[in-house]
């Protein structure tokens, strides 16, 4: 069944030679060749204001810069993330992305759901989380207990109605072979053919 899959770069960094670009490609370039609609949004390429007070959360509206990643969001059935793990977590670029648009009234209701708390609006997607680090993957896991992916799967994606979260992780990529990356990037066009 060919599903809408949003795919969102969230590498700080333009440079195309960035792993996670190639990550982005090979999913993309799977997904394409089995007839998913596929659409690619770099946020490297926007300009991405910090949110800076309550008051904007609750009453501007999503930046002009990110209205159309806003849109594509809500309209997309599967929404994979690709990041570098910076410090432990995703870059501030992709957080401050995630702060701009996962909003009360767009991706969630304030008060609107059983016994008051929040409604999840975007309800309905599944979502996969790709992140490459330095460390090695397993490190993270155990003994990291992944806090920075597992806060994104939970606290953000889950908070809006977004499941399932799968999870992808690339450890010891800045040393890996360019056989390993072969690899890798095959097991990420896999899962594109598979919209997953
Ligand atoms: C600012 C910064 C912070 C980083 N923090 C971590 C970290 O906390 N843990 C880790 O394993 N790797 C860390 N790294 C390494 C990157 O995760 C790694 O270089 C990247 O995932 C490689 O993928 P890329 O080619 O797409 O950049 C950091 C790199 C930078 C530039």
């Amino acid at each position: 069944m060919p599903r809408r899959i949003l795919i969102l770069v969230g590498h700080p960094d333009p440079a195309p030679e960035r792993f996670c670009r190639a990550l982005a490609e090979a999913y993309r370039d799977g997904a394409a060749s089995a007839g998913h609609s596929v659409r690619v949004i770099d946020l490297a390429t926007l300009d991405i204001p910090f949110l800076r007070s309550q008051e904007a959360f609750l009453h501007a509206g999503v930046p002009a810069d990110l209205a159309p990643a806003s849109a594509a969001i809500v309209e997309a059935e599967h929404i994979v993330l690709i990041f570098p793990l910076w410090l432990g977590t995703m870059p501030a670029l992709l957080k401050a992305f995630l702060e701009q648009t996962m909003r009360p009234g767009l991706a969630f209701l304030y008060g609107a759901g059983p016994a008051g708390l929040p409604k999840p609006a975007l309800a309905g997607r599944s979502a996969r989380i790709v992140v490459t680090m330095g460390m090695p993957a397993l490190a993270y896991r155990l003994w990291f207990r992944d806090h920075g992916i597992a806060c994104l799967r939970r606290n953000i994606l889950n908070f809006v109605g977004i499941k399932p979260v799968r999870e992808t992780l690339f450890g010891s990529v800045d040393s890996a072979s360019k056989a390993r990356r072969d690899r890798w990037l095959a097991a990420m066009r896999k899962l594109g053919t598979r919209g997953i």
